[in-house]
């Protein structure tokens, strides 16, 4: 499903955005990236980080595991890279321009995919979760940190209001649950591990998605779900 998004329009607001951004979007994020990094941890391994950005969230991964971080906007990756060289990351495979709807790597390259506010930010979600689902190993997970829209209510009515302005920012402001749930029902060997909300205000959620390995049904594993923060 594609909406009024458009892949120039975001890089360009990420190329403003990426000098300030760690300090507009470094605290208020922190919960939802160290409940994405912890999920991640878990299973640990070789872990893609799409939308890496600023590489915030890379120092805190395990150097056991190894990182590559990708992203549309070269101004963020460029923070990124001082990030790498000041903390002398090297469990950071490497970082590159590159589009979370067409991931130039082959089918089953990792063991995590990691998405941090990102997937409401590209102009064909579908299609980038598509992506990840693809180089993800079977038995692997992909773990988002996402903005999941008001079904109805005062929020709703806002989020709709803001959401032109959100889109010249760099974001969608109305995003609903069910293109998350819609998207993994509709998706074989994919099932919802987990839906746990995350502030500000239970605005967003830790969402995982687990492939399957080929030893468990897709209805043998319930989700955990955690709609209030
Ligand atoms: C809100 S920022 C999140 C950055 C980082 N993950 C964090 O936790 O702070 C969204 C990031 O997604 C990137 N992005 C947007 N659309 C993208 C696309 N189609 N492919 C790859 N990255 C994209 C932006 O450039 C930006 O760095």
């Amino acid at each position: 499903m594609r909406d009024n998004v458009d892949k120039e329009t975001v890089a360009r607001a990420y190329a403003r955005w990426a000098p300030v951004y760690d300090l507009v979007f470094g605290a208020v994020f922190e919960r939802g990236r160290q409940a994405a990094t912890q999920a991640a941890e878990r299973i640990g391994g070789r872990i893609l980080e799409v939308g890496v950005g600023t590489g915030i969230s890379l120092p805190d991964y395990s150097r056991a595991n190894r990182i590559c971080g990708v992203d549309i906007s070269e101004p963020m990756l460029l923070k990124a890279k001082e990030r790498v060289a000041e903390f002398n990351l090297s469990n950071v495979e490497g970082l590159c321009v590159m589009d979370a709807e067409q991931l130039a790597f082959q089918d089953e390259s990792f063991d995590v995919v990691v998405a941090q506010y990102v997937i409401t930010t590209v102009p064909n979600p579908e299609a980038a979760l598509d992506e990840f689902a693809r180089v993800l190993k079977p038995g692997g997970e992909i773990v988002l940190v996402s903005r999941v829209g008001a079904e109805a209510g005062l929020r709703r009515a806002l989020e709709k209001w803001f959401a032109p302005v959100a889109q010249k920012l760099g974001w969608r402001t109305e995003f609903s649950w069910q293109r998350y749930a819609g998207w993994a029902d509709g998706t074989v060997g994919i099932r919802l591990a987990e839906r746990r909300a995350m502030p500000p205000f239970g605005h967003f959620a830790l969402i995982r998605f687990a492939k399957h390995d080929g030893s468990s049904a897709k209805q043998a594993h319930p989700p955990v779900i955690r709609t209030a923060v």
